[in-house]
C-alpha cells in the first residue's frame, strides 16, 4: 500500500505540515487539505493497521484539527473518504474477523488545564448546562477489547481492529483470570452486554517477563503495551496465559434489556454507577480509582495528582480520561465520526521519543561479556534524558535492524530503564551503516569468543583492564561489600591514575596522594578509611557475591556462605559436594569449582585475608567450639553499658538463641537496672542463670577463646 519512497515522500510531508501548523504558516487550503487527509491515512495506517506509529498522538491530533478546520472552510469539498467521515482503517487479517455491535471509537485529546476548561465550556454549550458531573478514571496503556456477554456468559471477545470490526480473540481471553466467564447481568435487568476494556501487562508481570526472556538469552520487550497486544495475538492460548495479563474493564457500549418494559435499574444512569456495577459483578473496573465530581476544577486537581503518582502505580497509565457521568446527557451529545463529545483524554508527558542513533560502544564487563551499547543524539523522554541505551547483543541488532544513522523510537516505560521500541527503516537515505560486532576486545584486543549456549561475546583474558575496574566497581557496591563514598567514579579515577591496580589494591591506598586530588579532602579521606576498614568486618556471603564469580548472585552466595567455616574450603570441595547445597544447579557448581581452581583466584583471597578482610564464616564457624552455642538468653531491665540490640546481638554471633520469655528452657537471664516481673519469674526456676552484664561479658569472652 505505501512503498518505501511514498513512505519517506509522506513523512517529509507530515514534517512539513506540522512544522507550518507550529509556526501558524498554514492558509487551510484546498490543498492543504488533501495532503492532511492523505498524510493521516498514512499515520492511521501506521498506528492501527500495523501498529508502528511514526508520530506521537499529540502530533496526530495536531494534524486532524487543522484538517477539521480546513474541512470547516471548505464545506462542499469534504468527501466521503476523508479521515474525519470514517473510522479507522482496514485490518491485519490473522483471526476471525467480527463486527463491533457498536463501532470502537477514539478519544480526543487534551494535555493542559485549558484544554479541558474549553472541553467543559464546549459540552455546557451542547447541552446548555451550567454545570456537568464528571467521572474521572485512568487512561489504561493496554491493548483495548471488546466483550459480548450474552444471557450472563462471555460469548465472544474481539480486538479493535479497526473499530467497527476485529479480531475474534474468545480463546486468548479466556485465559485472563481476571475477565469472568460468567456475571450476573440478569441481576441489573440486562439480556446482551458489550463491554469495552483495556487488556494490560502490570509492570512486576513485565519485569518477570523480562526476566524469563533474558534468562533464555532473548532481548528484552520495550513496554507492557506491546507485551499485552503482542500477547493477545498469539496462536497457542497456553502461551498467552504465561504472560499473567490483566484487564480493566471501564464502558459499557451496548446493552439489551431482559424484559422491555421494565424500568431501567438505576446503575445504568451514570457512568460511574456502571463502574460500580461491572465491579459488583467481579469485573475489574477502575471502581476505586475512578471519583465523581462536580465542576470542571475538581477534574483538573484529579488529573494532576495522578500524574503526579504514576510511577507508584502498579500497572502503566498514559493518560485520564473524563467522561460526562449522566448517561442521558452522554447520548443527548452524541459523538463525531471519530471520538464521542462526552469524553475527552487528558494525556501525561510522553515517555516515547524518536532520535537518531549516531554510534554503537562496545562495553566489556566484569565478567568479559561485551555489550553493544547505542550512543543516541540526546533526547527527553517522559523528564529524563537519554543519550545511550544497552541494546544488548548481537542478535537483538539483529532482530530490531539496527543501523548506525537510524531514527530510532525510544521509550521509558515507568522505573524501566529505557529501550529502543524499533528503528524506523523507511527514514533512512542509503546512509546508514551497519552495525559491525568486534572480533577482539575493544579494551585488551584478546580474541573474543561465543559458548554455543549463549548470545553474549565474551573476552577470557584475565589481565583485560576493563574487566579489572568493572570488578573493582561490583566489589565496592552497595549490594557487595558496600564501600560508601568509593563508588563508580572514584574506581575509575583511582585507576586511571595508578593509584589501585586490581581489588586487594584498594585496602593499600595511598591517601597522601588522594589528598592532594581535588575534592577530597580530610573529611573525605577519613569517611573512606573507615568504610574500608568497615567492609573487612562484612559478612562472608558478601565477599563471595563481590567476587562476581559467574551465576553467582546474592541469594546463592548467602547459601554458599553456610556451606563453609572458611572462604578457601571451597578449594576442596568437588561439583558433587556443591551439587548437593540447596539451590546449586549444575552451573553454579561447574563455575565454582573453576574460580576456587584457578591459582590466581586462591592468591587473590589469599591477599585479601592478609590485608584484614574475614574470610571465615563468623555465623557458622562460631558455634562450632563455642560454648554457648544453642544456649538460651534473654535480657531484663537497663544495661549498664552496652545497647539491648548489641548485646543480644554478641550472645546471637556466638550461636545463642534470644527467648521470648522466661521459662524453665532459658539457661541465662542478663539482669540490668530497674529488673521487673522477669526477674522474679526467673528466681522460682533454679536452673536458670541470673547474671549481670559484667558477667555475660565475661562469658562472651571466654566462649571466644
Ligand atoms: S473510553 C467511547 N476509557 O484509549 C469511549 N478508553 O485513545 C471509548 N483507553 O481506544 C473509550 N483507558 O483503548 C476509555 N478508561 C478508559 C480508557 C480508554 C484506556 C483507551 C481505549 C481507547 C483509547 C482512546
Amino acid at each position: 500500500m505505501f512503498t518505501p519512497e511514498n513512505l519517506r515522500i509522506l513523512q517529509a510531508l507530515s514534517s512539513q505540515l506540522l512544522a507550518d501548523l507550529t509556526n501558524n504558516r498554514l492558509a487551510y487550503s484546498e490543498q492543504e487539505m488533501m495532503d492532511l487527509q492523505q498524510v493521516l491515512r498514512f499515520h492511521e495506517y501506521r498506528y492501527y493497521v500495523l501498529n508502528e506509529p511514526l508520530i506521537s498522538d499529540g502530533e496526530y491530533d495536531r494534524l486532524f484539527k487543522a484538517l477539521e478546520a480546513c474541512e470547516q472552510k471548505n464545506p462542499t469539498k469534504i468527501t466521503p473518504d476523508s479521515p474525519t467521515q470514517r473510522v479507522g482503517s482496514s485490518l491485519n487479517g490473522q483471526f476471525e474477523t467480527v463486527a463491533h455491535l457498536v463501532p470502537m471509537l477514539s478519544l480526543d485529546n487534551s494535555y493542559n488545564e485549558a484544554d479541558l476548561i474549553d472541553f467543559d465550556r464546549k459540552a455546557k454549550g451542547l447541552v446548555g448546562l451550567d454545570s456537568i458531573d464528571y467521572s474521572i478514571e485512568p487512561k489504561f496503556d493496554g491493548a483495548s477489547i471488546s466483550l459480548i456477554y450474552e444471557n450472563n456468559q462471555l460469548v465472544r471477545a474481539t480486538t479493535r481492529g479497526d473499530g467497527v470490526a476485529g479480531d475474534d480473540i474468545t480463546q486468548n481471553i479466556k485465559q485472563i483470570r481476571s475477565i469472568p466467564l460468567s456475571a450476573n447481568f440478569a441481576r441489573y435487568g440486562l439480556q446482551t452486554v458489550e463491554i469495552r476494556g483495556e487488556v494490560i501487562m502490570n509492570k512486576k508481570a513485565f519485569d518477570g517477563f523480562n526476566a524469563t526472556l533474558a534468562a533464555s538469552n532473548l532481548p528484552p520487550l520495550a513496554n507492557p503495551r506491546n507485551a499485552a497486544a503482542g500477547a493477545l495475538r498469539m496462536k497457542d492460548p497456553r502461551e498467552v496465559a504465561q504472560r499473567n495479563l490483566d484487564a480493566f474493564l471501564y464502558h459499557i457500549s451496548y446493552y439489551t434489556k431482559l424484559d422491555d418494559e421494565a424500568a431501567l435499574h438505576p446503575a445504568i444512569t451514570t457512568h460511574s454507577g456502571m463502574l460500580d456495577m461491572l465491579w459488583d459483578l467481579g469485573f475489574r473496573s477502575p471502581k476505586k480509582e475512578k471519583k465523581a465530581v462536580t465542576n470542571i476544577d475538581a477534574v483538573v486537581d484529579y488529573c494532576l495528582s495522578f500524574e503526579a503518582g504514576r510511577d507508584d502505580l502498579p500497572y502503566e497509565i498514559d493518560g485520564m480520561v473524563i467522561k460526562v457521568d449522566n448517561i442521558a446527557l452522554q447520548e443527548k451529545m452524541g459523538m463525531t465520526s471519530h471520538h464521542p463529545r462526552w469524553a475527552i483524554a487528558f494525556k501525561f508527558k510522553a515517555r516515547q521519543a524518536s532520535t537518531k542513533l549516531t554510534s554503537v560502544e562496545f562495553q566489556v564487563g566484569r565478567t568479559g561479556a561485551v555489550t553493544p551499547v547505542a550512543k543516541l543524539q540526546p533526547v527527553s523522554v517522559g523528564g529524563v534524558t537519554v543519550s545511550s541505551i544497552s541494546v544488548h547483543n548481537e542478535e537483538y541488532i539483529k532482530e530490531k535492524d539496527l543501523k548506525i544513522g537510524d531514527t530510532v523510537l525510544i521509550e521509558r516505560a515507568g522505573d524501566v530503564i529505557p529501550q529502543i521500541v524499533k528503528s524506523l527503516a523507511e527514514l533512512r537515505d542509503g546512509s546508514e551503516q551497519s552495525i559491525v560486532f568486534p572480533t577482539h576486545c575493544p579494551a585488551c584486543n584478546a580474541p573474543l569468543s561465543k559458548e554455543e549456549t549463549e548470545a553474549v561475546w565474551r573476552c577470557n583474558s584475565n589481565t583485560c583492564e576493563a574487566q579489572v575496574v568493572e570488578k573493582i566497581i561490583h566489589f565496592v557496591s552497595k549490594d557487595a561489600l558496600d564501600i560508601k563514598s568509593f563508588g563508580e567514579a572514584n574506581v575509575r579515577k583511582f585507576y586511571e591514575l595508578g593509584l589501585i591496580t586490581d581489588v586487594p589494591s584498594i585496602y593499600s591506598l595511598d591517601f597522601e596522594r588522594i589528598g592532594v586530588l581535588e575534592g577530597f579532602g580530610k573529611k573525605s579521606i577519613d569517611n573512606l578509611q573507615a568504610a574500608l576498614e568497615a567492609s573487612k568486618k562484612q559478612p562472608l556471603y558478601r565477599l563471595i557475591y563481590g567476587l562476581g564469580i559467574r551465576f553467582i548472585g546474592e541469594t546463592t552466595a548467602k547459601t554458599l556462605a553456610n556451606a563453609v567455616d572458611h572462604l578457601l574450603d571451597f578449594a576442596t570441595k568437588t561439583e558433587a559436594d556443591l551439587l548437593a547445597l540447596e539451590d546449586v544447579g549444575v552451573k553454579v557448581a561447574k563455575s565454582i569449582v573453576d574460580f576456587f581452581g584457578d591459582a590466581q583466584n586462591i592468591r587473590l583471597l589469599q591477599k585479601l585475608e592478609a590485608l584484614g578482610l574475614d574470610l571465615k564464616n563468623q555465623k557458622k564457624a562460631a558455634p562450632v567450639g563455642s560454648t554457648l552455642s544453642g544456649q538460651t538468653f534473654l535480657f531484663t531491665g537497663t544495661l549498664p553499658t552496652l545497647k539491648r540490640s548489641a548485646a543480644e546481638q554478641m550472645a546471637a554471633d556466638l550461636g545463642g538463641v534470644i527467648a521470648s520469655g522466661v521459662s524453665s528452657k532459658l539457661n541465662y537471664l542478663i539482669v540490668g537496672e530497674d529488673a521487673g516481673s522477669k526477674l522474679e519469674k526467673a528466681k522460682k526456676i533454679n536452673t536458670i542463670h541470673i547474671i549481670s552484664e559484667a558477667e555475660f561479658i565475661q562469658l562472651i569472652e571466654s566462649s571466644k577463646q
